[in-house]
């Protein structure tokens, strides 16, 4: 049984993670904006807390909560992000800083708050949810494939230091799936790109955001892979989950840069 920090439990892959992890008998907690999209969490005997990724002083009061309450902390699953899109020339930098402060500061000032427990433990596991868009990019979306480049790297060096203390590091890269993260993401590519030198590609991009995910895969699959790593002595470094994730990431291994370029852009040229 180990004492779990779960961030952006209140949907989607964060949610079925929490739910997940608590009918293996773990002790959960969830932390989002949104405390009342956490009533399964509670229901199932888990804990809610409220916290904005990046007002100061919201991630110190969840972990100090986790140690009062249970004088340890074994996991830190880091899952709560957005996506941000629009062209480079368009989206504004107070944007692009925000993207960044959720999807890359808020994870690293969570891991220099759990890790000096951890270090005394000698044992964790820090899980960091990045996506396949850690690796490769795609036009209209820099900030967010920017932010999650940034995770896997910061993920790469802290495996290294922590090693040591006995503390895993886990990267998690799911391909597509099927939550609200895309909601906004017809409404942002008008919004910063809808009018100017790259409206054709935004609508295109609208277009197909507009028609769903019907495809993507279940948020299970993630939770699967999340809960294996977070059990697991020697778990691997990265997970690749979900629709399109090996696929792509194969492609974008092995293809030269220029003909990954045109594969992935074919549809909205
Ligand atoms: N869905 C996909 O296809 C996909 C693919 C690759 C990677 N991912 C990654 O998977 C992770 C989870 O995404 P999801 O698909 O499950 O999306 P989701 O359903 O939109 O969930 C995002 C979660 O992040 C939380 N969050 C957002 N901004 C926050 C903030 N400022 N402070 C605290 N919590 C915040 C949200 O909670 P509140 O709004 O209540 O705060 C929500 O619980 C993300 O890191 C995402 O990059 C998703």
């Amino acid at each position: 049984m180990k004492v779990c920090l779960v961030t952006g439990a209140s949907s989607g892959i964060g949610m079925t993670t929490a739910l997940d992890l608590l009918r293996a008998g773990h002790v959960v907690y969830g932390a989002a904006r949104r405390v009342h999209k956490m009533e399964a969490i509670q229901a199932a005997g888990g804990h809610a807390l409220q916290m904005d990724a990046r007002v100061h002083g919201d991630l110190e009061r969840v972990v100090d909560t986790v140690i009062a309450e249970q004088g340890r902390i074994d996991v830190l699953v880091n899952n709560a992000g957005t996506v941000l899109h629009g062209a480079i020339e368009d989206v504004p930098l107070d944007q692009a800083r925000d993207q960044f402060e959720v999807n890359v500061f808020a994870p690293a000032r969570l891991v220099q708050l759990v890790l000096p427990h951890m270090r005394t433990q000698r044992s964790g596991t820090i899980v960091n949810v990045s996506s396949i868009g850690g690796e490769i990019a795609l036009p209209l979306g820099a900030w967010y494939y920017a932010a999650k480049h940034a995770l896997e790297a910061f993920s790469d060096t802290l495996r290294m230091e922590v090693e040591p203390f006995g503390i895993e590091v886990v990267i998690i890269q799911p391909g597509i799936i099927k939550t609200e993260f895309e909601d906004q993401t017809a409404a942002q590519l008008r919004e910063f790109s809808g009018k100017g030198a790259y409206r054709d590609v935004a609508e295109a991009m609208a277009q197909s955001s507009e028609g769903g995910l019907a495809n993507g895969s279940d948020t299970d699959v993630v939770a699967d892979a999340i809960r294996q790593a977070i059990e697991s002595d020697r778990p691997e470094t990265r997970y690749a989950v979900g629709w399109m994730a090996d696929k792509l990431l194969e492609l974008n291994r092995t293809l030269p840069d220029r003909e990954f370029d045109e594969l992935v852009t074919r549809k909205t040229k």
